[in-house]
């Protein structure tokens, strides 16, 4: 899969880029990745980007023309289909696991770094196909809801993690929290592992973890029980966990 990057700040993904997984993914291939300057494709001398808002106002605007033609340089004979152009603003649909999945299916994705106090308005209606915000909160520019995106984008490429199963059960993928998890040693500072999890009784642990994950799902963000994917056993089980929060 390739990303290409568009930014006035090339130097912010650097060191995001070259460590962990996305190294690796690099390395293996798996994934490629261009950023692009933005300013390459000013008209003029000072390789201006922005502009002062038509009708007043404070902040500046990204100008049309640099972005377009960094789009059209990069993306030159390709089926949009395949590889949609992205803007990264805080106007944007929120980025979720399902919009991660689906932008994973792709051959080839364009994010543009939105800055200043935005872009021209024709660039959102003209130019991109999409537009994803990765939470209600504003940031300095789209670098690093970019860099949020290509990581949660790459590590479910096939071949990125070492072990497939573990993007499957993720946190969200069933639309639910994750189960917790332990490691050695079984006791720490008086803290200890629960006793189902040191046997072998993979059906009871399988039951653990589900009644762990709907439990902390439960506590913690209850608005993803309405939308997951939940059996009869399931809302059983939350019936049960409902009864004993009012109980304890
Ligand atoms: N640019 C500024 N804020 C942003 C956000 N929340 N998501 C994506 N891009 C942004």
């Amino acid at each position: 899969m390739k990303f290409n990057i568009l930014t006035i700040f090339p130097e912010m993904f650097r060191g995001p880029f070259d460590a962990s997984m996305l190294k690796a993914a690099r390395d293996a291939g798996v994934v490629e990745v261009s950023v692009i300057d933005i300013r390459d494709y000013a008209g003029d001398k000072h390789r201006t980007v922005d502009d002062y808002p038509f009708g007043g106002g404070s902040g500046m605007i990204m100008k049309c023309e640099p972005v377009f033609l960094a789009v059209e340089a990069v993306l030159a004979g390709r089926d949009r289909s395949e590889a949609p152009v992205i803007l990264l603003s805080p106007q944007g649909r929120v980025f979720d696991q399902k919009i991660a999945l689906d932008l994973a299916g792709k051959k080839e994705l364009t994010l543009i770094c939105g800055h200043y106090k935005g872009v021209d308005e024709r660039i959102r209606d003209h130019l991109v196909d999409d537009e994803i915000s990765i939470g209600d909160y504003v940031l300095t520019g789209g670098e690093l809801a970019a860099m949020v995106v290509v990581d949660a984008v790459t590590r479910l490429l096939p071949g990125v993690l070492g072990d497939l199963a573990s993007a499957e059960t993720d946190s969200f993928s069933d639309g639910l929290i994750e189960c917790g998890h332990y490691t050695r040693p079984r006791s720490f500072r008086g803290h200890e592992v629960p006793e189902v999890l040191l046997g072998g009784d993979h059906g009871a642990i399988r039951e653990w973890r589900r009644r762990d994950s709907l439990r902390k799902t439960a506590e913690r963000r209850p608005d993803l029980l309405e939308t997951a994917d939940l059996g009869p056993e399931d809302k059983r089980i939350l019936e049960e966990i409902e009864k004993n929060r009012h109980i304890s």
